[in-house]
């Protein structure tokens, strides 16, 4: 286990660091899927992975949610959403609210992925109401945050950071920060096979740990879950999750193969 050790973090012996953290090993399997194909992919995964000490998670498609909900009975593996609307019913032809997600059998929803924010237009007061609404629905809500190549090579990583997480966060009180699964995903990163380095990811895993701790009660930053996503693979994996604030990784398009996925779950 790459966390088997407790390791200080910041240089300072008093924090709890990441051994008190679970690593976090989750699939978006984005607009892909059947209903056959996803229960099978389950069938295979589990029969790869039959336990493991590490939180995986699976985001599919809406409409096998419920029959996987059913599939994964008895493996070690939960369900996510992939998006969800922030009202709790009415009419908004074609949204899923947070309570159907719940009712079809997911503990976690993805927020504000960067292909909602950038294909579909969502802005940050937009996610940070579907925050609110996920955990009012006792969802664990995977907050995707990150930059694009040209915030990057402008030298505003951190502002942007700081933007989307002072805004996504919004009036969400201190305890629901602490529930919260953040994922840094660098838009350039995404589907893209360039993965930020490990140097890269874990620079700004621990800004944003730092950033967080401003908004929570003292020390309770050191637990929250902080992962990574863009063209994670089985070969980067390990690397990524060496790092002290690399929490766990989001996987999108080598998440669709079992067999590399269950690679990534073990690696
Ligand atoms: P990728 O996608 O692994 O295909 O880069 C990650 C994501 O979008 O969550």
């Amino acid at each position: 286990m790459p966390h088997a050790r407790p390791r200080p973090l910041y240089g300072c012996p008093t924090v709890k660091g990441k051994s008190m953290r679970n690593i976090i090993i989750a699939a978006n399997w984005k607009m892909h899927k059947t209903v056959p194909e996803s229960v099978e992919f389950i069938k295979t995964l589990h029969g790869k992975v039959p336990s493991t000490a590490r939180t995986v998670i699976v985001a599919a498609p809406f409409t096998a949610l419920y029959r996987l909900s059913q599939a994964m009975k008895g493996t070690p593996f939960s369900l996510a959403g992939q998006n969800l609307h922030e009202e709790e019913q009415g009419a908004y032809t074609g949204e899923i609210a947070a309570g159907m997600l719940v009712d079809a059998g997911c503990r976690h929803v993805i927020v504000g992925h960067s292909e909602r924010r950038h294909l579909f237009n969502e802005p940050d007061e937009r996610i940070n109401k579907k925050i609110v609404a996920a955990l009012r629905a006792g969802l664990t809500p995977i907050f995707c945050i990150g930059e694009t190549l040209s915030e990057r090579d402008s030298g505003n990583t951190f502002h942007v950071i700081d933007k989307q997480i002072n805004k996504g966060l919004n009036n969400v009180a201190a305890d629901d920060i602490g529930r919260l699964i953040i994922a840094y995903e660098p838009v350039w990163a995404i589907g893209t096979g360039k993965t930020a380095t490990r140097t890269q990811a874990e620079k700004v895993h621990r800004y944003i740990r730092e950033t967080i701790g401003e908004k929570t009660a003292a020390g309770s930053h050191e637990d929250i879950a902080i992962i990574y996503g863009g063209s994670v693979t089985a070969g980067n994996v390990t690397g990524l999750l060496e790092e002290p604030n690399i929490d766990g990784v989001l996987v999108g398009g080598a998440s669709l193969d079992a067999g590399t996925f269950a690679e990534i779950i073990n690696g």
